[in-house]
């Protein structure tokens, strides 16, 4: 099923200059389809969630953050792992997203997610936990394929364009099955409140 343009709002969970998240980000917006359109929500100056901050209304930043996800028709996370799971940085930006209890901004959102380590897992504990705390947020994670980007130092180029051929398939078909899985989900997504 191709329908139309489809907003893909993306976060990668590394704050690194020249993080291989980053560069595999790149890399998706250079070979999705047509039809969606990726772009970076950055989440580096968000503050760290504190429910005392929180019950004097969301700071500027968090609330630009939380609308632009809800504008997106799907979510693409791109995110390295830390000690077996996902860095605090994205943590702390998805229990932004997560509130208020109940009303989770990215509840009945499509999700994609790929990652790149330099070990080799690839990132699977940290997808493993991503897709876990998704069902907190009511995220609506993408099944398959998953994206594992093992060895991630010597897949890309000094461009910061992924070579490998594999791992660029598996990309590609993850983005087009992204764009279907928003298709299937969108129409019976709830409007906006
Ligand atoms: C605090 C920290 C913890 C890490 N833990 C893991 C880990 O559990 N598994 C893994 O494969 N790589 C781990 N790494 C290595 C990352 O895969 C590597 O630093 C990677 O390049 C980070 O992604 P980036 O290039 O997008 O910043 C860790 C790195 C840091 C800084």
């Amino acid at each position: 099923m191709a329908s139309g343009r489809i907003e893909v709002a993306a976060i990668v969970g590394s704050l690194r200059q020249h993080s291989l998240n980053r560069s595999l980000l790149q890399t998706a917006m250079l070979v999705a389809p047509e039809r969606l359109h990726i772009y970076e929500l950055s989440i580096d100056r968000l503050p760290f969630f504190n429910e005392d901050l929180e019950r004097q209304g969301d700071p500027p930043l968090v609330a630009e953050f939380k609308a632009a996800l809800d504008r997106a028709d799907a979510v693409l996370i791109i995110t390295p792992e830390y000690s077996y799971s996902i860095p605090g940085v994205l943590k702390n930006a998805l229990d932004w997203a997560s509130r208020p209890v109940g009303r989770s901004v990215l509840r009945h959102m499509p999700l994609g997610m790929m990652g790149a380590s330099v070990g080799r897992s690839g990132t699977m504990r940290a997808q493993l936990h991503l897709r876990q705390i998704c069902v907190q947020l009511g995220a609506v994670p993408l099944p398959e394929p998953e994206v594992y980007v093992t060895f991630a130092a010597d897949k890309f180029n000094a461009l910061g364009e992924l070579t490998d051929p594999t791992a660029l398939d598996l990309t590609k078909q993850l983005l087009t099955r992204l764009g279907e899985w928003a298709d299937m989900l969108n129409a019976r997504r709830p409007p906006p409140r």
